[in-house]
């Protein structure tokens, strides 16, 4: 049993933002060939900034964690701010993660970048450089 951080354990059992956005500005779909794991993201945007941010995870209790805090994360930041978030990041706010999980939390940042880049074509909008 790898050793899970309490606060890994806290955002899987309590996952945040889970579910769809009906009407989503933006979705980002990522998945690991390996372990067969899902994440999509859902963003709405307002102006400049995520409004609002939801996720459907089919995956391990890591993946599930890490698209939790990557959504708490993301939530009213400016599409700018939410595209500099790191996979390193959000495994560092989780408290770590066991090294056979690193790839877990490599789906998380990379789905919302995801999601930001399809609202972005879809708006005819340049990717902000980051
Ligand atoms: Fe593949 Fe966690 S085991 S995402």
């Amino acid at each position: 049993m790898p050793a899970y951080s309490e606060k890994v354990m806290e955002y899987f059992m309590n996952p945040r933002n889970v579910g769809e956005i009906p009407d989503a500005d933006g979705i980002g779909e990522v998945g690991n060939p390996v372990c067969g794991d899902m994440m999509t993201f859902y963003v709405k945007v307002d102006g400049d900034r995520l409004a609002d941010v939801k996720f459907k995870t089919f995956g391990c209790g890591a993946a599930i964690a890490v698209s939790s805090m990557v959504s708490e994360m993301a939530k009213g930041k400016t599409l700018e701010e939410a595209m500099q978030i790191t996979n390193k990041d959000v495994a560092q706010e989780l408290g770590g993660l066991p090294p056979n999980k690193y790839h877990c939390s490599n789906l998380g940042a990379d789905a919302l970048h995801k999601a930001i880049e399809d609202y972005l074509q879809k708006a005819g909008k340049e990717s902000p450089q980051v």
